[in-house]
């Protein structure tokens, strides 16, 4: 495994290393929902099974990446396998000497913008920092905190321009292989900055940058840089379904008792050969028999999860929901914070959702939900009262735990859409604005600036020069963004 570049999905682990859970599951450990003393012998998959042509277009791709940064688009439908088969290919290109840096795109709100970018710069950084001055400039994206001086616009041309010549400096003695995953999400600044870097005719060492992003998630923004992005051509992979034998092979290699063929079939036929789905139906399989599979579960991936969340104990379905809030990537510390469920229910919770493989450990002391649709169905399904409350909640954790983090307390504040918390909604989203404004940040800041408005007349205040400061904060982000449609 590369040093400091770990994965940063915890469904990868049962491609690569063991986990806890991953443990747990081979060993045959997997309580369920119709008797919980039950065994059932579930395990992940270990490998990476099919996908041989798109592993050899990435190879390809990555050998043709001398003195030039080479772009792939890895695309698909959710749980297709886009992460799996990135993470393959790192683990193939770690043998043959090469380093990998992870950017991921958060599924909710809350990030500074460029997150993905800053996490890769300090991997990279990690074993080739940068030298006092491209420090300096880079400070945007790597430093803790910093404080703008000069022209906005300069500035931003010469971070990018830094970022290129920087990644030139750290990949001339080792090819890296750099990932932009889930980029449906990415915000303004990111895929800016991935646009000046494929696009720059600079050489570099040599880089691979795979880009992977849900095909029917793309937005306008996302849209525009793909166009720009075909200039450079691109290799494409664009995932769909694996072929029923590699089905076959993903079922039997995740339940371990006999299955017949028209299990198999079945299974086929519900999931189009969807990894996750496939995954997920499993599950079930194990659990309750293949008559339950493919007959008893309603149809859609959800609904596979929602059957499988309904196997834990109720209180730990009550900590997963609250859990939910608080994104993919669960905060231990704020969960625990969160109050109105004491620490022994909230551990219980989590031991019961490791051992079904509802949540990874992808580190210690940190969580994960194993998959994205996971977290988005039990998100959902929260009615808006509840999700509005637990909002409120975990912004009050984390601003006993975090109190600097306003990217997450505007986010958490604004979403818990109360009177009581309305005034802390305006003072964070300002904050978050400003903050996201001095990051390049335009269109994110000016939707924290209409948030502080819609909070600001929630809370009932009436300070006219308090309301045009957030009024002119959406003016001037608009303007430096560019784009009026919004307005
Ligand atoms: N070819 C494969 N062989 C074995 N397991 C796979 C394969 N492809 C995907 N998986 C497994 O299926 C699950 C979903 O895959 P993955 O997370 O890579 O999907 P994704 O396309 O990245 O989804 P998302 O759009 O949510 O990011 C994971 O548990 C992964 O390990
Ligand atoms: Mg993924």
């Amino acid at each position: 495994m590369v040093s400091g570049a770990l994965p940063p999905s915890g469904a990868l682990l049962p491609l690569g290393g063991s986990t806890a859970s991953g443990d747990l599951m081979a060993s045959g450990g997997l309580m369920t929902s119709g008797d919980p003393t039950q065994e059932v012998p579930v395990s992940r998959a270990t490998t990476l099974i099919g996908r041989a042509d798109e592993t050899a277009t990435l190879l390809t791709a990555a050998q043709r990446a001398d003195g030039r940064l080479a772009v792939a688009l890895v695309s698909g439908d959710p749980g297709e396998g886009k992460t799996a088969l990135t993470e393959h290919v790192r683990e193939l290109l770690a043998a043959q000497g090469w380093r990998a840096a992870w950017g991921r795109c958060p599924e909710s709100g809350g990030a500074p913008a460029g997150w993905p970018w800053t996490q890769m710069l300090r991997t990279l950084a990690a074993s080739s920092p940068p030298d006092e001055e491209t420090a300096r400039v880079l400070a945007p994206l790597l430093a803790d905190s910093y404080v703008p001086v000069g022209d906005q616009a300069a500035a931003k041309l010469m971070l990018h321009q830094a970022v290129v010549g920087y990644l030139a400096a750290a990949t001339a003695e080792t090819p890296w292989l750099l990932v932009l995953d889930d980029v449906h999400r990415a915000d303004e600044e990111t895929l800016a900055l991935l646009c000046h870097l494929a696009t720059d005719r600079d050489a570099t060492g040599r880089v691979l940058l795979v880009v992977t992003y849900r095909h029917n998630e793309v937005g306008d923004l996302l849209a525009d840089a793909l166009a720009r992005l075909a200039r450079v051509g691109p290799d494409r992979i664009e995932l769909t379904g694996l072929a029923p034998e590699a089905v076959a092979d993903l079922v039997r290699g995740a339940v371990s008792a006999p299955i017949d063929e028209d299990t198999v079939r079945a299974i086929v036929d519900r999931t189009a050969g969807n990894p996750f789905y496939v995954l997920e139906t499993a599950r079930v399989l194990a659990a309750e028999g293949a008559h339950a599979a493919v007959s008893e579960v309603p149809v859609g991936v959800r609904d596979v999860i929602r059957r499988h969340l309904t196997g834990l104990p109720t209180a730990a379905q009550e900590v997963l929901k609250q859990a939910c809030v608080l994104g993919r990537d669960i905060d231990v510390d704020v969960l625990l914070a969160q109050g109105g469920t004491d620490e022994d229910t909230v551990l219980d919770a989590v031991e019961s959702a490791l051992l079904t493989g509802l949540l990874v450990e992808p580190d210690a002391g940190q969580l994960r939900f194993t998959h994205a649709l996971v977290r988005d169905t039990l998100y959902e399904d929260l009615s808006q009262l509840r999700r509005a409350r637990m909002h409120a909640r975990t912004a009050e954790a984390i601003e006993a735990i975090r109190p600097r983090d306003v990217s997450a307390l505007a986010h958490h504040y604004l979403a818990s859409a109360s009177r009581a918390t309305a005034a802390k909604a305006t003072h964070y989203a300002r904050l978050a604005a400003l903050d996201a404004e001095i990051h390049f940040a335009y269109r994110e800041a000016a939707q924290l600036w209409r948030g502080a408005i819609v909070a600001f007349e929630r809370s009932g205040a009436t300070d006219d020069a308090a309301r045009k400061e957030l009024e002119a904060g959406v003016e001037r982000s608009l303007a430096q963004s560019g784009d009026h449609s919004q307005g």
